[in-house]
């Protein structure tokens, strides 16, 4: 669980697959809604991963008519935006993951600062995107954790192995 103690600390949320379906349809809802209700660090940032060139106003595009705004929540939901962005990188080239490295480090001012990963990609590609962070990615002033969406692997074996440390 998270330490009170850590809220005043920037968090950065990055979102693997951000170009697909459950980003789109579930993931930016639920960061909005969290956002809006002010259940988040107030520093925190999300990023969009893929390997689809796009803009964040695409992103955004494709993803409003799934998220609930309410009247009186219009500047809530601009400044939502207002604390994304995006960025274009494969998942499994280890150059692609400094790159974002370095976006990241750009938001994290201050002797503390955590990092959440979400995977929203297909289970074949989990091995690639979470060597690639643990070499890349890792956060050196606070923690990293990784999110992986079911299902968790294929079968026995292949869960057992996501299972055990790298
Ligand atoms: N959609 C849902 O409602 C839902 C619900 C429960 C669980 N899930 C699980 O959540 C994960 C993501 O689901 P999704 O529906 O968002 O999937 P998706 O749209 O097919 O894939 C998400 C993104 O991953 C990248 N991708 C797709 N196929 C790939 C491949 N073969 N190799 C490398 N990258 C690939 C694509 O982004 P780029 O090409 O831009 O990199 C795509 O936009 C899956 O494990 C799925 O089983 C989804």
């Amino acid at each position: 669980m998270e330490n009170k103690a850590d809220f005043q600390y920037p968090h950065t949320f990055v979102l693997l697959g951000a170009s697909g379906d459950l980003a789109k349809k579930k993931i930016y809802p639920t960061i909005w809604y969290l956002y809006r209700d002010n259940v988040l660090p107030q520093n925190t940032k999300f990023i969009g991963y893929a390997r689809t060139k796009q803009t964040l106003e695409e992103v955004k595009e494709k993803s409003k008519k799934y998220m609930k705004v309410r009247p009186g929540e219009e500047s809530k939901f601009d400044q939502f935006w207002e604390a994304n962005d995006y960025l274009a990188g494969s998942y499994d080239r280890r150059i692609d993951y400094e790159l974002l490295n370095q976006h990241i480090s750009k938001y994290e001012k201050g002797l503390r600062a955590n990092r959440i990963f979400y995977l929203a990609v297909p289970p074949t590609v989990f091995e690639d995107v979470t060597v690639n962070i643990k070499n890349a990615c890792i956060a050196i002033k606070g923690y990293t954790r990784v999110i992986i969406e079911k299902p968790f692997g294929r079968d026995d074996v292949t869960s057992e192995k996501l299972s055990k440390p790298i």
